[in-house]
């Protein structure tokens, strides 16, 4: 791209650490000249000299012409001072994240470059208006929130504050492109659209842990063969670390004033204060020997001779698909009104306990096991059966055998409302909706941002479509009354479309 065209020609880069190389880098790749500063002397030319050390690396793959490198080393300049960078029509800051540092970096800037200039900071935490609020010009000022790795992660949210206007964000959209990121536009609101959608997935999932439903490698396998996801939250959490994801959700939880969907876990604070924060310190949830994770076997398939005949509860979700697995697993069916006395019973509950399921449906507990069919048996690969308090343990061995009979793999967990997927997939899918409730993104936005900056297999909105808004809905209802507890209430965008039977990405009300 010449930089005749290009949105912003000449860039300002504060704070050269990870992120501020990552934006120097696509910035220079997009063909504006780039002026480096941190207030750490070393920094800016040590910044230079790692991006270039990045481009060789792709030239020696054969990605980029070692001429092309040549050229965008010309455009990192190291400099001293911010005045020198008077002639920014961009200053990105990616200094420390801290309220007062940034407002008062930004109150220099704006004496410094000139009227026309765009200034932004990518802040992950601090409010946007808050940043800004003290600007003679803050509506050139806004957020643009890029992710690490930079030249990697392929999207930025863009961020409008409370006076900043519509050009502004209009051009920042522009160069995001220009730099080969896709740019969503997000309200000034804690976490704004990524971190926000991602506070389902970790935060649900160390709810289960504390539960004591699974441990941390079980739900991990879940939700990776039933879902799709590339990482379990466990996984993820220490590859980021959780120094940096716990204060994400307490910081997210705080500004909305202690909102229940958002309650990060005492597992996290303790972990954080025990220094166990990941791959980084080698030890996470996971054990790192020179940097591979630890593994943990899988419980053995039981050997079972007789597996009893199998009766299926008449209000168990997808029955018909239930009955066709049974047939093909070769498990003797009985079809009669109620279970025989051997009968093992299976029920399939969304959002219910098998607890309650067994004792509202009159079944004798001791022989009722669970399966979670919230995603269809086709689409997985894995089955996840639960057990009640009173199940017996060879009901329990019998029902993982069949289950096992073909070679698919099957996790025996505790008695909980909602299973682990169905329980992480509907925090995911309300959490999602509240955020279209709210107005902070579009829908389409939405799923760019969570596909892109999270790496889900879909979108949040995609997922419940999937899986279907009145199911994800009932799981919600159902895990409300289990928990007695708000955490669980739907959004009422959710309940909207769900109750009517819409997709999720049909916007119009
Ligand atoms: P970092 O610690 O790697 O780099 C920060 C750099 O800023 C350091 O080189 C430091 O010397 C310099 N600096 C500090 N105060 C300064 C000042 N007043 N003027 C000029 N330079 C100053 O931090 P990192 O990870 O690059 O983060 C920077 C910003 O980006 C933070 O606001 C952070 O919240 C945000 N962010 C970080 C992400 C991440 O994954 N690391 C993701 C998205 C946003």
């Amino acid at each position: 791209m010449s930089s005749s065209t290009i949105t912003f020609s000449q860039v300002g880069l504060v704070g050269t650490g990870a992120m501020g190389r990552g934006i120097a880098q696509i910035a220079a790749q997009a063909g504006s000249t780039v002026c480096l500063f941190d207030t750490n002397p070393d920094a800016a030319v040590s910044a230079k000299q790692q991006i270039e050390q990045q481009w060789r690396k792709l030239a020696d793959k054969g990605r980029v012409e070692p001429s092309q490198v040549e050229r965008w080393s010309t455009l990192l300049i190291p400099v001293a001072s911010l005045d020198e960078l008077s002639a920014c029509d961009l200053v990105v800051e990616a200094i420390v994240e801290r309220l007062d540092v940034k407002r008062e970096l930004f109150a220099r800037l704006e004496n410094i470059v000139a009227d026309t200039a765009v200034l932004v900071s990518n802040t992950s935490s601090l409010s946007v208006t808050a940043i800004g609020a003290a600007l003679k010009s803050a509506h050139r000022f806004a957020g643009y929130h890029f992710f690490n790795p930079v030249p990697l992660m392929k999207v930025v949210e863009v961020i409008g504050g409370l006076k900043t206007d519509a050009p502004t964000c209009a051009r920042l959209a522009a160069y995001a492109r220009e730099m080969g990121h896709t740019p969503v536009s997000a309200k000034d609101t804690p976490g704004f659209i990524v971190n926000h959608a991602g506070r389902g997935y970790n935060t649900e999932a160390l709810r289960i842990l504390g539960e004591g439903v699974a441990d941390f490698s079980t739900i991990d396998r879940i939700l990776r063969d039933q879902v799709g996801f590339r990482l379990g939250p466990f996984e993820l959490m220490d590859l980021t670390g959780l120094d940096v994801s716990q204060p994400v959700m307490e910081s997210i939880y705080h500004q909305y004033y202690e909102e229940p969907r958002y309650r990060p876990s005492v597992i996290g604070a303790q972990r954080v204060a025990g220094g166990v924060f990941g791959r980084k310190t080698g030890e996470g949830f996971y054990r790192y020997d020179n940097g591979a994770q630890q593994v943990f076997e899988e419980a053995p398939v039981p050997r079972v001779d007789n597996i009893p005949p199998v009766w299926v509860s008449t209000r168990a979700a997808r029955r018909a698909e239930i009955f066709q697995l049974l047939k093909e697993l070769g498990a003797k069916i009985e079809t009669g009104q109620s279970p025989s006395a051997e009968a093992l019973t299976l029920v399939a509950p969304l959002g219910f306990d098998i607890t309650t399921v067994a004792v509202v449906e009159r079944l004798d507990p001791a022989r009722t096991i669970g399966i979670d069919m919230l995603v269809e048996d086709a689409a997985t690969k894995r089955r996840v059966l639960a057990t009640n308090p009173a199940t017996r343990a060879d009901y329990r061995d019998a029902a993982h055998a069949l289950f096992a009979r073909d070679g698919k793999a099957v996790s025996v967990i505790r008695d909980s409302g909602g299973f682990v997927t169905q329980r992480v997939v509907a925090a995911i899918v309300n959490i999602a909706s509240d955020i279209c409730q709210q107005g902070i993104c579009t829908p389409e936005d939405l799923e760019t941002a969570v596909t892109l900056g999270l790496g889900y297999p879909m979108g949040p909105l995609a997922m419940g479509n999937r899986w279907g808004p009145a199911n994800i809905l009932e799981v919600l209802f159902n895990m409300q009354t289990v928990y007695g507890d708000t955490r669980y209430r739907p959004s009422p965008w959710l309940r909207r479309r769900g109750a009517i039977g819409l997709s999720l990405m049909h916007e119009e009300e």
